[in-house]
């Protein structure tokens, strides 16, 4: 049954909020478990829709996986099956993540192409030529990827894109492979440096990670290991972004500030005060925010994954603004759901252009991906009435508890079923 939140206007939210692991980082890390026979246990866990979603996965291809609220134990067993189930598969994007693992346990691998958010197009060209420059080879057939290998063996890879999920392929492969792999133009997100922490927790030989060249020497096996998950900056940018917009006090926990130095930094351009601690943030803001440009970029760039928080705060904000999406070209569909609220918006090929209204005004809106509905319900926040954010179950893939913590700020906020 689908359901909805009805999100009541005119709030300002304050308190504290703890943010938990990683959705982006929880679900390569469950993955790189195949990596090693024994059981892997991960800590600071999300209890998020994916996570259930990705041991449906692991357990499809041998491994005994249990959740106990933030600790998720992987057991992989010697021989693993290299068929990724094609239901388990389709239903979210990360399942991709399990494609470098079963090349480098099993020599081939069968994954069905993910499914996911609809904010793109999303090939797997560059995940393919990085496995095919380690030796293996790789087609589609029957709507899966499919990459055998005898033997991978070490290469220098150069990709066109920083691709996160390509990165983290590439990497999971080559830990296995026989000699050294040069990653060049390699992702640099925080998550990307989790999974490798993890990786040479495991016996893994990874040097670099976090820059744009990453150097991984192959070893023989790698061992189980104990890994507490990195906080997730996206949730903890949305809680800043709800502060700023809401005219409000929110201290944030559970986060190094320095993963989301530019989303911060853009926020005190639009008038919000902004503290940091060792793991933790504070945001501040009193005024109505002043109109700031975005473009999105990877990272250490503004997110892709707040393009909605940008566009939500220059929604409501002093003057106009441009926000540049440079990652995935679908994901201007949440400016329709912000026409209906009333924004001031034209969008033109991948730049939008906000003029700042003082209200938005409530209605129904339809959440189109994690993020986007997240997006909706700040805006639902600052609207003059009651606005009711519709297929609500994309935000529980990527938001723990997410109407508890709204209500312990200080939102009035109600979940219900659809009638
Ligand atoms: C990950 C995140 C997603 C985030 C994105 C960018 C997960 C589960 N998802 O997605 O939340 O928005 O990083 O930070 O971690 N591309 C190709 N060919 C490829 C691979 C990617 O053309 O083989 C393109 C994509 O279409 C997209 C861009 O590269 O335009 C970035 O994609 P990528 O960094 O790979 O994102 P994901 O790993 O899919």
């Amino acid at each position: 049954m689908k359901e909805r939140f009805l999100v009541q206007g005119g709030a300002s939210l304050s308190g504290v909020v703890a943010v938990d692991g990683a959705k982006n980082s929880v679900l390569k890390l469950m993955a790189a478990a195949l990596l090693a026979e024994g059981t892997t246990t991960l800590h600071n866990c999300p209890e998020i829709l994916d996570v259930p979603l990705m041991r449906d996965v692991l357990v499809g291809l041998g491994c005994d996986v249990t959740i106990e609220g933030p600790v998720v134990a992987i057991t992989t067993p010697a021989e693993v099956s290299p068929h990724a189930d094609f239901d388990a598969v389709r239903q979210f994007r990360a399942s991709v993540a399990v494609l470098g693992p079963l090349a480098a346990r099993c020599g081939e691998a069968y994954v069905a192409l993910p499914g996911g958010d609809a904010i793109g197009s999303r090939p797997l060209d560059m995940h393919q030529s990085g496995l095919e420059k380690l030796g293996a080879t790789t087609h589609i057939q029957h709507g899966a990827v499919v990459a055998k290998a005898e033997k991978l063996t070490g290469a220098t890879i150069k990709l066109d894109f920083p691709s996160v999920g390509a990165t983290e392929n590439i990497v999971t492969a080559a830990v296995l492979a026989e000699g050294r792999t040069v990653l060049d133009n390699a992702a640099r997100e925080p998550e990307i440096v989790d999974l490798c922490a993890m990786l040479n927790s495991m016996g893994a030989r990874i040097c670099g990670a976090g820059t744009s060249t990453v150097t991984i020497d192959g070893v023989e096996r790698l061992h189980p290991t104990q890994h507490t998950v990195v906080g997730d900056r996206i949730v903890a940018g949305t809680w800043a972004y709800a502060a700023a917009m809401t005219r409000g006090d929110i201290t944030v926990t559970g986060i190094a500030p320095g993963h989301l130095h530019l989303a911060l930094s853009k926020l005190k351009v639009a008038g919000a005060e902004v503290e940091t601690y060792d793991s933790a943030f504070r945001v501040r803001m009193n005024n109505r925010p002043k109109a700031v440009d975005y473009q999105t970029l990877p990272f250490p760039g503004f997110p892709t994954d707040l393009q909605p928080m940008a566009i939500g705060i220059a929604t409501i904000a002093d003057g106009a603004s441009v926000i540049t999406e440079n990652v995935f070209e679908a994901r201007f569909r949440f400016v329709d759901e912000m026409l209906r609220l009333g924004a001031d918006a034209n969008v033109d090929g991948h730049h939008v252009v906000l003029r700042g209204v003082e209200h938005l005004s409530s209605t129904d809106v339809w959440a189109s991906d994690i993020r986007a509905g997240a997006g909706l319900v700040l805006a639902g926040l600052v609207a003059d009435d009651v606005t009711t954010v519709h297929d609500v179950a994309h935000i529980d893939r990527g938001y723990p508890r997410f109407v508890e913590k709204m209500r312990e700020l200080g939102a009035t906020i109600e979940r219900e079923k659809e009638r």
